[in-house]
């Protein structure tokens, strides 16, 4: 666990009850290290993710749960570009699996009833402008996209495969190929790709009119596969169609292979929210039922998810999404609930 800054070590210290609830449930033990890197100890010490940590993360840990990088002592963020984009980088987790799910009729802004919100977003993570390539110069400050052949290629197909896997009917590329020449990349992959995976429908939106659609009809989407910085921005779009950001789960992980992914919920570190107890911990719960599911315990996540949503149902909630519960009665009410 790398609990982090702001709200992370809140959100991840109420979650840990449910998550080691619902893994014992199943005959699950996990074996609990806290590390403590983020802004505090990068202040302290001027270390940000040591060689040492970053070899025992990989060599040892089956997975990684954080709660959230970033502070405003550290305005550069420079913590956060080596333990947050430094473990998707240098573990090559190239898949961050973001999944957009309504858990609660009430949960969403957008009006009309019985709206059946259920996408997933896949968001290549490791290339494109978040390598940070380019130059400052005196009156030019340059962002270099990358888009291997490489990289574009294993996201599409781990999006395929997902979808196929998991009985899903079309899958959606996105890119802004109108304006940005290299993504033409994306779009010869695509095609490429999607010919390989013929029962399924592949279909291409420009970023732009995907922003647009997912607000009007977010059930026609199922599966989205994008760049880096779109599949960011898209899926705080997505996390306010269900509920906000204190519900939005995420995975980084390099399919088929082993060694530790990394788990975290989509939000940030909230420093307006850190030490007032209101922070919601369903983002960091449901980040640990994709570490279940990952580490081989599917029963597990499902259970998770499950007391989830009986909390939801049962009105256990913090003020983000209506209630008047704290981080704590709402850990407490899922663990009530499993
Ligand atoms: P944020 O996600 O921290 O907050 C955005 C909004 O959502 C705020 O209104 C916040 O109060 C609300 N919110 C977020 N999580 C919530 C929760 N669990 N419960 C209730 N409300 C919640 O984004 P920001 O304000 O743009 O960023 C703050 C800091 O976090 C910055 O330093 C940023 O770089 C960092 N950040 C880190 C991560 C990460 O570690 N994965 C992700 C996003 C942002
Ligand atoms: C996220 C965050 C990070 C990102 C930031 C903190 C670098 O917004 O995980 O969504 O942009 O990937
Ligand atoms: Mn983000």
């Amino acid at each position: 666990m790398i609990p982090g800054d702001g709200i992370g070590p809140e959100v991840i210290s109420a979650a840990l009850d449910p998550i080691e609830q619902a893994a014992a449930k199943h005959g699950v033990t996990l074996e609990l290290e806290r590390l403590p890197y983020g802004a505090d100890h990068y202040l302290k010490t001027r270390e940000t993710l040591p060689d040492r940590a970053f070899d025992h993360l990989r060599d040892d840990a089956d997975a990684i749960l954080l709660g959230a990088i970033g502070d405003p002592r550290v305005p550069g963020n420079e913590h956060a570009r080596d333990i947050l984009l430094g473990l998707r980088f240098r573990l090559d987790l190239y898949v961050n699996f973001r999944p957009v799910t309504l858990l609660h009729p009430d949960l969403t802004p957008l009006r009309g009833n019985a709206r059946r919100i259920d996408f997933v977003i896949f968001r290549e993570n490791t290339e494109g402008v978040y390598l940070g390539r380019g130059r400052i110069g005196d009156d030019e400050y340059v962002a270099e996209e990358i888009n291997t052949a490489k990289g574009v290629d294993r996201i599409i197909r781990a999006a395929f495969e997902w979808a196929q896997d998991h009985g899903k009917t079309r899958v959606t590329m996105s890119d802004k190929a109108n304006a940005v020449p290299a993504h033409k990349i994306w779009q010869e992959t695509f095609r490429r790709v999607a010919a390989e995976f013929g029962r399924i429908d592949a279909e291409h939106r420009y970023v732009d009119a995907l922003a647009m659609e997912l607000v009007r009809e977010p059930e026609r989407f199922q599966v989205i596969v994008t760049n880096n910085l779109y599949g960011d921005i898209l899926s705080d779009l997505g996390a306010a169609l269900v509920g906000g950001l204190g519900l939005a789960a995420s995975a980084n992980i390099h399919p088929g292979r082993g060694g530790a992914g990394l788990f975290e919920p989509v939000h940030g570190s909230a420093p307006p929210l850190a030490g007032k107890a209101i922070a919601n911990p369903m983002a960091a719960v449901l980040a640990g039922a994709l570490m279940l599911e990952q580490l081989g315990a599917p029963e597990a996540a499902r259970d998770l998810e499950r007391a989830v949503k009986e909390t939801l149902a049962a009105g256990v909630r913090t003020p983000d999404i209506g209630g008047k519960a704290t981080t704590g009665d709402v850990a407490r009410a899922i663990g009530r609930a499993l």
